[in-house]
C-alpha cells in the first residue's frame, strides 16, 4: 500500500487535469488560478518553516565534525571537516551543496568471511547527484518561458545540455538522467531490503511526482509537441501579473503544469524541505570552536549561588568546634 497508494494519488492527479481541461474546459482554473495559489502556498509554507527553524533554540554549538578538530599547532585540523572559521562552515556547505560530499563518504556494513567490515557505497551519491543536477537544469533551461529576452547564459546553458545533437528535436542529456536518477532512487528502495523495510508513503510519493513531472515534461518535447511560443505568452502573462487566457494550449501542459503546481504546494511540509533545510542546519552551518571561544547559553537567567567561602563564613565557627579543616584561603569578613 505505500507504494501503490503514491502512485494512485498521482495518477489521480494526471487524470484529474487531463479529464478538466480536456473535457470541461476549465483552462482558467487549471492555467491560472492554481498556479497562483500554488506558488502563493509554496512561498508562505517555506517562509512559515523557515521562521519556525530560525526560532528554535540554538544556544550551543552542535556541528557534526567527522576529523580532527583544531587545537596545538603542531595537529592538523581537518579544515573541511572539522571547521573552526566561518570561512571553513561555508567551504564546506558549498561542497556539500553542490556535490553531496557527505554522501560520497557513504559507507556500508557488510558481513565478508563472517567478520563485519565497512565497504565503500557510492551508488546513492551517483543517482542522488544525477537527479540534482539535471532537475536544477532543467529548471533553469525553463527560465526561458518566463524570461523575455532570453538572457545568454541559459541559451548557452541549453546548447550545452543538447550538444550530443541527436534526434529533432535535440534531445537534453538533463532529460535523460532526471529519469535514469529517479528510476535508481526508486529502484533502490524496492531493491535494498533494508531501505524498504523503513521506507514509507511520503518516500515514494515524492519520487512518483517529480517522475510524473518529468514524463509529462519529456512527452512535450519529444513527443505530442506543444506551443511553447503560446506557454510563454502564458507563463509571461503569469509572471506579470497580465494573464493572458490559456484556452489555446494543449492538455499534456495543464497536466504538467498541475504536477508542478502539487510539488509546490506539497513541498514546504515535505522532506523535500531538506533542500533549505540543509543551510539551516545547525550541525552544518556552525563552526566547532567550543573550545576557542567560551558560549554562554543566552537564555541563561541569573541563579542564586551559595559559594563556599559564603558557606564557610556561615559555618565556620560550627566546623572549627568539631575539628572540620576550614580552607585559609576563604578570608572571613569577621575577622
Ligand atoms: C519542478 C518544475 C519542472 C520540472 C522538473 C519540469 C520538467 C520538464 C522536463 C524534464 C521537460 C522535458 C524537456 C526539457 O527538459 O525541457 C519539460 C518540458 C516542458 N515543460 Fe517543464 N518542468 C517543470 C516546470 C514547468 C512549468 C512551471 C512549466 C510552465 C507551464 C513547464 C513547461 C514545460 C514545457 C512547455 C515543456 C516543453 C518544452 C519543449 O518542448 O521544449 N514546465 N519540463
Amino acid at each position: 500500500m505505500k507504494v501503490v497508494g503514491p502512485l494512485i494519488v498521482v495518477l489521480a492527479l494526471v487524470g484529474i487535469a487531463w479529464c478538466c481541461t480536456e473535457y470541461l474546459h476549465w483552462y482558467a482554473l487549471f492555467g491560472l488560478v492554481i498556479p497562483y495559489v500554488a506558488f502563493a502556498l509554496f512561498i508562505i509554507g517555506l517562509i512559515v518553516r523557515i521562521v519556525r527553524w530560525a526560532r528554535s533554540a540554538v544556544p550551543f554549538r552542535i556541528p557534526t565534525t567527522c576529523g580532527q578538530q583544531k587545537s596545538f599547532s603542531w595537529i592538523k585540523q581537518a579544515k573541511l571537516d572539522n571547521p573552526s572559521s566561518k570561512a571553513g562552515v561555508f567551504g564546506r556547505m558549498v561542497l556539500e551543496v553542490l556535490t553531496f560530499r557527505s554522501l560520497f563518504r557513504n559507507n556500508k556494513v557488510e558481513k565478508r568471511d563472517s567478520k563485519l567490515g565497512y565497504t565503500s557505497a557510492k551508488w546513492l551519491f551517483i543517482g542522488a547527484l544525477l537527479f540534482h543536477w539535471s532537475m536544477l537544469i532543467i529548471i533553469l533551461r525553463h527560465m526561458r518561458l518566463v524570461l523575455d529576452p532570453v538572457p545568454q547564459f541559459f541559451q548557452i546553458l541549453e546548447q550545452a545540455d543538447g550538444f550530443l545533437q541527436i534526434g529533432l528535436p535535440l534531445l537534453y542529456i538533463s532529460d535523460v538522467l532526471i529519469v535514469v536518477g529517479l528510476g535508481f532512487l526508486l529502484a533502490r528502495r524496492f531493491a535494498i531490503k533494508k531501505v524498504r523495510y523503513i521506507s514509507l508513503s511520503v518516500d515514494f510519493f515524492p519520487l512518483f511526482l517529480l517522475l510524473g513531472i518529468a514524463i509529462s515534461g519529456i512527452i512535450m518535447r519529444y513527443g505530442f509537441r506543444v506551443d511553447v511560443a503560446g506557454v510563454k505568452e502564458v507563463m509571461l502573462g503569469l509572471v506579470t501579473f497580465h494573464p493572458v487566457p490559456a484556452d489555446q494550449l494543449s492538455t499534456i501542459l495543464f497536466v504538467h503544469l498541475f504536477l508542478v503546481c502539487t510539488l509546490m504546494v506539497y513541498f514546504p511540509w515535505s522532506k523535500l524541505m531538506h533542500a533549505p533545510g540543509v543551510f539551516f542546519s545547525p550541525t552544518r552551518n556552525l563552526a566547532n570552536n567550543s573550545r576557542a571561544v567560551r558560549h554562554v547559553n543566552p537564555w541563561n537567567y541569573p541563579v542564586k549561588v551559595h559559594t563556599y567561602a559564603e558557606y564557610q563564613e556561615e559555618y565556620g565557627e560550627k566546623m572549627k568546634s568539631v575539628g572540620l579543616p576550614l580552607d585559609p584561603e576563604v578570608v572571613s569578613t569577621n575577622g
